[in-house]
């Protein structure tokens, strides 16, 4: 009988899920070696957002942490998490970046590709497969998992017999909020099995706390793969834990084989990183949260609301979202919450909330997303709320990427000029993240502090110092707490909450990127007068009235908070 393998994900999802994607090139290094011992499937090691928060938070290249792992895992393949269409990054590129960075990512070290798309739209996949199959790379389909009142199993099993047309050598359910339950893990992994020949993968976070019964069922199916965590990076919004779920196969048809000595001493490696990493570990993030079996939160989404609540200083309002969240899902045609649907999602639900009116601002992903460019959703949208968004625009209904020109050598060359693109790789990650990447790459970035310190020295721990406050966002009264998340810089606080009363109050924190108008100029009703950069999310900020620009009070560069005053229009 086929014994179980297991996918490790301590490198990846794990601290991706539970340490906010922050762990170190130089704290997995040490421990590769071991690992490298295990007999693991594979271990998980890079895409999903670890590629963003390397350049924009720990002054790394991604590619350089690539190449060192390499070098140490000489017996275990390793995996990386790709975003179809999307690769590493929130949005659709062309494909000929899509070719050079799968070939660059083969070459300089991904043996498996796990390749998803948020909405399962398998067009969003096929190019990325294809690019990994020509390399000779092992390709893993992907399931996207989620519960909604238009997802069947059929469904599931029909998009992983045309993952399997594709040449895909094993396919993953993708289980981000550990939705699933045991039976339907059972029933859909028996169906897989029956219905495919490709290898079996089951990927689940531990948030609801079902997830251990649902593995041992999805055992009971003939699963081949289950991801797992090392313990100390285990439970809650990341995976099973390694251990306990090699002992609880151990002597049965399913035994791993895996050593449970040599796993203690990776375990106590992982127990030193997390005490290192402990002031970003978030306590809500690591116990079971039943609520996700109404909200449907995956695992890392729950960590980033939260964080992103603290940013807008409106953790008080976190239930709201929570509610919100469902209706937003409905109107966008249920898409599974996975990156980047999680956060365009859940982005539109904290501004539905702190707005005071549902879509009354509106990122420019979720305009995109109305037009059809994320690809099919997999219910119809609410065409009431997309007439709201979107107007009279037109919705496309081809494959969002046939729309998209080449890129590649316009960012290779327009970096190399100046002066800050040396390699493919380079190039890459200018064309990814075009905001960001030249700062990294002229090598002027700086590795954030791991746990700041106050200026007193004492250091944050975990402790908050709640300060409360009124705000008055569109004539109604928020109270909301400031939770420090890190060091308060006293002198960056250069933008008291102005209250101007009759000026635009920004809906938001962020940083603004755009004014699209001067003092003087006629703006009407709706015209989009600026725009705000929040959590990764571009916002446009429109006027709510017509007249005349009196005073602006903002410009690029400018970071806002709630309530601050943009601009006056009478
Ligand atoms: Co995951």
């Amino acid at each position: 009988m086929a014994k179980v393998r297991f996918t490790e994900t301590a490198l990846r999802d794990a601290h991706q899920s539970l340490l906010a994607t922050r762990m170190r090139t130089r704290d997995m290094i040490p421990i590769a070696e071991e690992m490298d011992k295990v007999g693991y499937f594979s271990v998980e090691a890079w895409g999903g957002a670890t590629f963003d928060t390397c350049i924009r938070y720990l002054n790394e290249d991604p590619w350089e942490r690539l190449r060192q792992l390499k070098a140490e895992f000489n017996h275990t393949p390793i995996q990386m998490l790709l975003r179809g269409q999307n690769l590493v990054g929130y949005k659709h590129y062309p494909d000929d970046i899509v070719t050079k960075f799968v070939e660059k990512s083969y070459e300089n070290g991904v043996d498996v590709f796990r390749i998803f798309d948020a909405l399962n739209d398998i067009r969003n996949m096929q190019k990325a497969i294809e690019v990994a199959k020509d390399q000779g790379a092992h390709v893993q389909g992907t399931i996207s998992y989620t519960i909604s009142p238009v997802h069947t199993l059929d469904n599931f099993v029909e998009l992983a017999k045309d993952l399997e047309a594709l040449d895909c050598d094993s396919v993953a359910i993708k289980d981000m909020a550990g939705l699933i339950t045991p039976t339907a893990a059972f029933e859909l992994v028996t169906k897989l099995k029956e219905e495919t020949d490709l290898l079996v993968d089951l990927h689940c976070h531990c948030t609801s706390g079902m997830t251990p019964i649902s593995y041992y069922a999805a055992c009971q199916a003939g699963v081949d793969i289950l991801d797992t965590a090392i313990s100390p990076l285990a439970w809650g919004t990341s995976q099973p834990p390694t251990e306990s779920m090699v002992a609880a196969l151990q002597g049965t048809e399913f035994d791993t084989e895996l050593d449970l000595k040599l796993l203690a001493a990776i375990k106590k490696y992982f127990d030193d990183i997390k005490e290192k990493y402990g002031c970003i570990l978030d306590p809500i993030s690591e116990s079971v949260d039943a609520d996700v079996l109404l909200y449907q939160i995956p695992g890392g989404m729950l960590s980033n609301l939260i964080s992103q609540l603290k940013e807008q200083n409106a953790i008080d309002r976190y239930t709201d979202v929570l509610d919100e969240m469902p209706r937003v899902r409905k109107d966008m045609g249920y898409p599974p919450l996975v990156t980047p649907t999680s956060q365009i999602v859940g982005i539109q639900s904290v501004m539905n909330v702190l707005g005071g009116e549902r879509y009354k601002t509106v990122s420019n992903e979720v305009k995109e997303y109305m037009k059809g460019m994320y690809g099919k959703p997999p219910a119809p949208v609410n065409s009431d709320i997309s007439k709201k968004i979107i107007g009279d625009e037109e919705v496309i209904t081809c494959r969002p990427a046939d729309l998209l020109e080449p890129e590649f050598d316009k960012f290779k060359s327009e970096g190399e000029e100046k002066g800050f693109v040396e390699s493919d790789e380079d190039a890459l990650t200018y064309a990814l993240y075009p905001p960001i990447a030249p700062k990294f790459l002229k090598g002027e970035a700086e590795e954030e502090e791991l746990c700041p310190r106050k200026p007193d020295g004492t250091g944050i721990g975990t402790t908050e110092i709640p300060t409360e406050y009124s705000v008055e966002v569109d004539g109604d009264i928020f109270d909301v707490k400031i939770m420090p998340t890190g060091f308060i810089d006293v002198e960056g606080v250069k933008n008291p909450i102005v209250s101007d009363p009759d000026a635009i109050p920004s809906p938001m924190q962020g940083l603004v990127t755009k004014v699209n108008v001067n003092v003087g100029d006629n703006v009407n009703e709706g015209d989009t007068i600026a725009v705000i950069e929040a959590m990764k999310m571009e916002n446009d900020i429109q006027a709510d009235v017509s007249g005349v620009v009196k005073d602006v009070f903002v410009e690029p560069g400018d970071s806002v908070s709630i309530g601050d005053s943009l601009m006056v229009i009478k």
